[in-house]
């Protein structure tokens, strides 16, 4: 990331409006960088390390955040599409300014957890094979889940590529011709979750992420909705 930018864009990016009105508060000397007021938007300022408060209150600038989503359906967790809406075009403009990109991925009618961050070595660390972080899933299936399934994700199931998944955790909450279950994965294959069932014959007809590593989904976060983290559930994602 550039470590210079100009301070209307910095500024326009923490959602204080537009070009013009953004202009209108410098030239009335309410935004203030390391003790001086600015005198032109134009400037170029470095707002990791320089200390910018508008009318009064400093900008929270941070060199990495991280950003819980509650994904909804219908978005696609990338940071571009020509077409379709990610999770990086619904986040609220307060993030703009921070280049976040999904750590790991939801296939588009997948809800639930997705962490956004701008530092690499932990979405790494994340994705990494070796240093698997947990994710557990709650689905709901068409079809009735048995003992004999739990017992085959535990053994580790063939999919349809050949490959014998790792053990995972299978908990039936409810078992019908439509059943409710919760999965732990310790692995990440693509479509893992709906592979798994199609494996036993059956099909996910909802899918929702609701943990990864220690850090749970923050169920008062409406789809589509999200909030940064607190250092302690940084702490809990990594471990
Ligand atoms: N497994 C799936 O099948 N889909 C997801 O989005 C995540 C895990």
């Amino acid at each position: 990331m550039k470590r210079t930018q100009r301070l209307d864009k910095v500024l326009s990016n923490f959602g204080f409006g537009s070009r013009s009105e953004i202009k209108k508060l410098v030239k009335a000397g309410r935004v203030v960088v390391d003790g001086m007021a600015a005198k032109d938007a134009s400037v170029y300022v470095d707002p990791e390390n320089s200390n910018i408060t508008v009318n009064g209150k400093k900008l929270n600038y941070r060199k990495f955040i991280y950003v819980m989503m509650n994904k909804p359906a219908g978005i696609i967790s990338a940071t571009y599409d020509a077409k379709l809406k990610t999770a990086i075009d619904i986040l609220p403009e307060e993030f703009a300014c921070f280049d976040l990109f999904p750590a790991g991925r939801l296939d588009i009618d997948t809800e639930g957890m997705l962490l956004l961050t701008n530092d690499g070595q932990l979405a790494h660390d994340i994705l990494s094979p070796k240093k698997h972080v947990d994710k557990r899933y709650y689905a709901l299936i068409d079809g009735q889940v048995t003992d004999e399934d739990v017992q085959r994700f535990a053994d580790g199931v063939v999919i349809d590529d050949g490959y014998r998944t790792m053990p995972a955790e299978l908990s039936v909450i409810r078992s019908g011709l439509r059943s409710e279950i919760e999965l732990v994965l310790h692995e990440g294959k693509f479509h893992q979750v709906k592979r798994m069932f199609e494996a036993v014959g059956k099909k996910v007809v909802y899918l929702k992420r609701i943990q990864m590593g220690g850090l749970r989904l923050d169920e008062s976060l409406e789809p589509g909705e999200c909030r940064e983290l607190t250092a302690e559930e940084v702490e809990l994602l990594k471990r």
